[in-house]
């Protein structure tokens, strides 16, 4: 099986314990602050997709979204050193937890292999719609294993754009201020509540592009790489490479990538 059919398999199982938990009770509790929130659930699919990888791929390492923080202080060695690493998977066992608490449809599971730094291949699995896109580096982007590929769509005035919300205030500030400069240029703007299905449907040329502030490697990744074999192009929002260190998005479908870093740039 290659890395990408394991993603995929790994996130099609997550997927299903995701969706089928959801329609019981279940403990949810704030990280950082009030405004971040995880269940029970995360930490179960967590752990099923851990045990899952390094059932498949017992030398590789592991950095999940909620194991990393129990270790808060120690994520940025553990991202510098990352661009040593061959083979590091990087998974979100819910991507759009806000949205899963409420029970709206909209959150997925992400999972991304980083070699040296640099995303070769990724999955994100939406349960409720039972979409699955992936990708890995020279073969291709898919959902439900159909190609796809980014918008033709070359003008911003034209182009449906999305952003989110990040519970970091600082961050949600950055997001607020680019909203304007983006808003006076586009057709209009979505926040879905999940980077990850974002960035999927920018794959997807469903959106023409996607950006925002305080995101981690766990919720981009997968995206990202999927967007590159989709044809699109995904950089931080001053224009420079994606890499597991990146924080603040810009991705989109090429075409109009210019256009929406100079408006954040304006922003900034
Ligand atoms: C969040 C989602 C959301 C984005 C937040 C992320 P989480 O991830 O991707 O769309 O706006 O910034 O933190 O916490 O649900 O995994
Ligand atoms: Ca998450």
């Amino acid at each position: 099986m290659s890395y990408v059919e394991t993603a995929c398999r790994i996130a099609r199982e997550a997927g299903a314990l995701i969706k089928e938990r959801l329609s019981g009770e279940f403990e949810v509790e704030t990280k950082s602050s009030e405004f971040d929130v995880v269940t029970e659930i995360d930490k179960e699919s967590e752990r099923l997709i851990r045990e899952s990888i390094l059932k498949a791929y017992p030398g590789h390492a592991i950095l999940g979204e909620e194991e990393s923080f129990l270790d808060k202080d120690g994520l940025a060695d553990r991202l510098s050193g990352g661009a040593a690493i061959p083979y590091l998977w990087v998974v979100d066992p819910i991507d759009g937890t806000s949205n899963y608490v409420k029970r709206i449809p909209g959150f997925t599971v992400s999972i991304a292999l980083f070699s040296y730094g640099q995303p070769i291949c990724g999955a994100i699995y939406d349960p409720m719609r039972d979409e699955l896109f992936s990708a890995e580096k020279g073969g291709g982007a898919f959902l439900n294993g159909a190609p796809i590929r980014v918008s033709a769509t070359d003008r911003l005035a034209a182009s449906v754009v999305s952003t989110g919300f990040p519970s970091n205030r600082d961050m949600r500030a950055a997001v607020f201020e680019s909203l304007q400069a983006i808003g006076e240029g586009c057709r209009t703007i979505r926040a879905l509540g999940s980077a990850a299905l974002h960035l999927a449907y920018v794959a997807a040329g469903k959106l023409e592009a996607f950006w925002e502030y305080g995101l981690n490697c766990w919720d981009m990744g997968a995206g990202v790489v999927i967007i590159q074999e989709a044809g699109g192009r995904a950089t931080d929002t001053g224009g420079q490479p994606y890499s597991l260190q990146t924080r603040h998005i810009a991705a989109s479908n090429g075409a109009i990538h210019d256009s929406l870093l100079g408006r954040l740039h304006r922003a900034d």
